[in-house]
């Protein structure tokens, strides 16, 4: 049985979650990182915080503001509810709330401090109760958020189900370590810990976005949909003239791959 989920009240900061003022308190291995701070987050000093690993995956805020703006343009305008699949310290999250597009946001993350920071970083944006942030593994809280029962419901403290055809994702997975930045074409299959198939599986019946590196091999993206069959968007998001990532925008299908009509 899938077990139920509340909305996640503001995690405690703790010892894992930095804000680093000089280079000297920063590990030597994330200090080129954290030279980019204010690329990253131009209000890094009004008292952001990461975790160590954040820092490696977290998006640039001027990515996440135009990702945030193609997603109102790119995803139908019947999507009313965003979930945030891998929320990390919330740059994505924040970015959505402050687009002002949709109607609920639900954040999801998985590492306790991690989550603390995101909550966190979207005060500090003013931004923190327009997000329904939820502790888990994403995978299992979307299998509970789009299960039919709505007994859970009346549970005023659990997070509310979505309507499946209103709701679209977005997900910025972990790449599995930095081989993406030497690899000419990054193969999709082998992507730690959740490879594209294993998240396609799991998110085809709604539109979804996904994050991925810049390189990403994209047959093995346009093959996720029959020929004829819906169009996927792919763009490249740069920054300073350099392609950071790719977001590929793929329409929701049906069991046999057809695209699920908006209303
Ligand atoms: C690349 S980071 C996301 C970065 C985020 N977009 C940001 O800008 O901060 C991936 C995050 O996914 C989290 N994560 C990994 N697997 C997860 C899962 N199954 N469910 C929820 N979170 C997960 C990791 O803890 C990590 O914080």
């Amino acid at each position: 049985m899938t077990p139920k989920y509340m909305r996640a009240k503001s995690l405690p900061l703790t010892d894992e979650c930095h804000h680093w003022t000089k280079i000297g308190e920063v590990p030597w291995d994330l200090q080129k990182y954290w030279q980019q701070r204010y690329t990253i987050f131009p209000y890094y000093d009004e008292g952001i915080r990461l975790t160590n690993d954040a820092w490696f995956g977290v998006t640039p805020e001027t990515v996440a503001t135009r990702i945030a703006q193609d997603m109102g343009q790119i995803i139908s305008p019947d999507k009313t509810t965003l979930v945030d699949l891998f929320a990390g310290v919330g740059a994505n999250t924040i970015a959505f709330a402050q687009s002002g597009i949709w109607g609920r946001i639900i954040a999801i993350e998985r590492d306790a401090a991690t989550l603390a920071c995101a909550q966190h970083n979207a005060d500090l944006y003013g931004v923190g109760d327009c997000i329904e942030w939820v502790h888990g593994d994403s995978f299992d809280v979307l299998k509970y958020l789009t299960s039919p029962s709505a007994e859970d419901d009346d549970d005023a403290a659990a997070v509310k189900k979505v309507d499946v055809s209103r709701t679209a994702l977005f997900g910025s997975p972990p790449w599995g370590g930095p081989g993406y930045v030497t690899d000419a074409i990054f193969d999709l299959s082998g992507m730690e810990p959740y490879n594209l198939a294993t998240m396609h599986a799991a998110y085809r019946r709604m539109d979804h976005a996904l994050f991925l590196p810049r390189t990403s091999d994209l047959r093995q993206i346009a093959r996720l949909v029959p020929s004829g069959g819906p169009k996927i968007g792919v763009v490249q998001y740069c920054v300073k003239g350099a392609s950071k990532a790719m977001v590929t925008y793929i329409p929701a299908q049906g069991e046999e791959g057809n695209a699920v009509k908006s209303n």
